[in-house]
């Protein structure tokens, strides 16, 4: 079963994801973080920063993998996520830009780009953490609803819903691009701890089918339910239409501190 956890606060959210995240790095100097894009790790991030801030401790080793990319934007346009990876993560938290990668969505060398993703991550030896948000469709990087439990990074078509979310990054929803490259749901099985993150009522039907609904592709979110070591970081909103509420927070509060999320 996936840990659900209830925070009161975006902030708290991020205190806690950004502990474990210090933890694992205090153990292995060049742990491997699996890293996402939009408005949902922005407080994980924050976290982090500011505790490196407190509390220095060398991240320099640490390395980097992006969920996903757009297909056809440039990688220096500001909303490619290479650039909204630097920008959020990459430059607050003071990680060595050279050792994150985010996939390729150059169009022109894009029918190896998936592999050859994958044979990176494989050659870091894996990612030890991946933090995850979910969008209203239910994907998880850009899996969109369909997509295959053993899916490995390659291209995928944005639903419309997607995009029309992701239009308040540009100038016209016109100019969000219709194609991407993600990490698989199969790539993100093969993490070994996910830290999902969902906040308001937008995405609790997204959240209650993937922590309680059948496991289904339809739902790519159910993923996180074939995996050992889950993490849902829930506010109230996005929690509420979860059936065993009551039971998770039982289970959160009777935790021993030593486990750790
Ligand atoms: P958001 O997007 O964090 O900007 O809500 C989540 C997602 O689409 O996966």
């Amino acid at each position: 079963m996936a840990e659900v956890v209830f925070v009161d606060s975006k902030a708290a959210a991020g205190t806690l994801a950004a502990a474990s995240i210090r933890a694992l790095i205090t153990q292995k100097p060049d742990a491997v973080l699996g890293l996402a894009t939009g408005s949902t790790p922005l407080s994980v991030y924050a976290a982090l920063a500011a505790s490196l801030a407190e509390n220095p401790m060398d991240v320099s080793r640490v390395r980097g993998f992006a969920l996903d990319e757009y297909v056809g934007l440039p990688a220096d346009h500001p909303e490619s996520y290479r650039s909204v990876i630097t920008r959020d993560a990459v430059v607050p938290i003071g990680l060595t830009p050279e050792n994150i990668q985010v996939p390729n969505g150059d169009l022109a060398t894009i029918e190896t780009a998936g592999v050859d993703y994958e044979a990176a991550i494989r050659a870091a030896g894996g990612i030890d953490v991946q933090i995850l948000g979910i969008g209203r469709t239910g994907h998880v990087g850009f899996n969109e609803p369909g997509s295959s439990f053993a899916s490995i990074t390659r291209i995928k078509t944005l639903a419309e819903k997607t995009r029309v979310d992701n239009a308040r990054f540009f100038a016209s929803p016109d100019d969000v691009p219709i194609h991407c490259m993600t990490q698989g749901l199969g790539t993100i099985l093969r993490a070994r701890h996910l830290i999902l993150l969902a906040f308001g009522e937008e995405k609790a039907d997204a959240i209650a089918a993937a922590v309680e609904g059948p496991i289904t592709s339809s739902k790519p979110g159910s993923v996180i339910q074939l995996h050992p070591h889950v993490t849902v970081i829930v506010d109230e909103a996005a929690a509420s239409r979860l059936e065993n509420l009551a039971y998770y927070k039982y289970a959160w509060a009777n935790k021993h501190a030593w486990q750790g999320i």
